[in-house]
This record gives C-alpha cells, structure tokens and sequence, in this order.
C-alpha cells in the first residue's frame, strides 16, 4: 500500500538550537537519573515554549516605567492553554508553565483498546471558553501517533482558536499520522528520530518517558 507522503516541513517545527540538542542527549542517556530526566525535561520544556509562542498575538498595554507611561506589547497567557496527554505530558507543565505562568492547563487521558485498537478516552479536563483560546497540546513522545491524533480531534471538536502540538521526539510513522489527520495542526519538536520497534518505541528514542519521568520502572 502506497504511504502518505512525508509531511511538508512547514508543519513540523523541528527546534534545532544547540542548548535544546545538548539537553536532549543528556536525557537519552540510560544512566540519566529520574531527577535529571524530570529536570532536563523542564528545562526543554522552557527553551520550547520560546518556539512554540513565536507567533502568538501580543496585545499592547498601558503601563508606567519609573520615568514615564508607555504602551508595551504583552501575550494573554490567559488565553493559552497546555493539554497534558497523559501521563507524560504532565512531565512537561513545569517548565512551560514558568514561562507562561498565567496559562491554563488541560488534561486528557487516552489508552488503546487492546482489542480494537482505538484510543479510549478515560479523562478529559479544560478550561472554559475554548473557542478564545490558543491550545497546545503536549506530549514528550510521539510514536504512533494514535492517541496524539484522537487528543487533537477531541479538542478540535471545542473549537479552539488555534492549535498545536509540542513533543521532545518524533517518529516518522507518527509524524504521517498527525499530518494525515490533522494537516492544519503544527508539531513542534526537538527531534524526529529513525523508525518505531515492534512494540511502538522510539528508536533511538529514550525508553518510556512517563517511567522516566516518574521513576516508575
Ligand atoms: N512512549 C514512550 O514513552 N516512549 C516511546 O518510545 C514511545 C512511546
């Protein structure tokens, strides 16, 4: 069966900045602790919020220095929003969120029938008022690409303003997924690495994100 094209390089964001690449080395190493994997992860997060608001609208406000009034640009990190795909997401809601610290934070629970394959929702929490806001979703690790295409199509259905996605790893299987389902959605991320095994990991990937991060392995 013929493939779907690679996706066009405007749709993957690939953060190529040496701190963020000297980082991520550091957190494929298998040696690396839970608490540098979970510190490395902040940090990344940080450095990839930088790319991820690039584009966001700034809005210009009144405010006074101690020498005179000016009108100076702000984001409304109000209207942002981070949903966690759980559970690794949540391993990146730190660091974004002290960069973005006025930003609202969602929630969604997917797993993969093992009968049929589909990805069931166990959980899903936003905010208000969604069609205002700019969504990012979040996960580390993009492998298939199943659940991070339903996350994007239950939020899609909320209406929101924009929306993205923001992972540490790509594979190419779960790149074509997301750009099949979802063209219009921007991925970014700071690497796409080789190919899936046959159990779904990234190779050369870092192992389980959520049991490095959680120190549950
Ligand atoms: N999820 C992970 O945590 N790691 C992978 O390599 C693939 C999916």
């Amino acid at each position: 069966m013929p493939q779907t094209p690679a996706p066009r390089a405007a749709q993957v964001h690939h953060i190529t900045h040496p701190l963020v690449q000297h980082k991520l080395t550091l957190m494929r190493d298998r040696e690396a602790s839970s608490t540098t994997f979970r510190t490395l992860l902040g940090e990344l997060a940080m450095l990839m919020a930088y790319e991820v608001t690039r584009d966001m609208p700034t809005q210009m406000v009144e405010i006074e220095t101690p020498l005179e009034k000016m009108a100076s640009p702000m984001i409304d990190g109000k209207k942002l929003v981070f949903a966690s795909i759980l559970r690794a997401g949540n391993g990146m809601l730190d660091g974004l969120l002290r960069v973005v610290p006025n930003a609202r934070v969602g929630h969604v629970g997917l797993y993969r029938d093992p009968k049929t394959l589909e990805a069931v929702e166990y959980y899903f929490k936003m905010p208000t008022d969604m069609a205002e806001r700019d969504v990012i979703a979040v996960d580390p690790m993009l492998a298939t690409g199943h659940s991070a295409a339903a996350a994007l199509a239950r939020l899609k259905a909320l209406r929101p303003r924009s929306l993205g996605f923001l992972c540490l790893l790509a594979a190419p299987e779960g790149i074509r997924t997301l750009h099949a389902e979802h063209p219009d959605v921007p991925i970014y991320t700071a690497a796409i690495d080789r190919e899936l095994n046959d159990h779904g990991y990234i190779l050369p990937g870092l192992g389980d994100a959520g049991d490095r991060i959680f120190g549950t392995k």
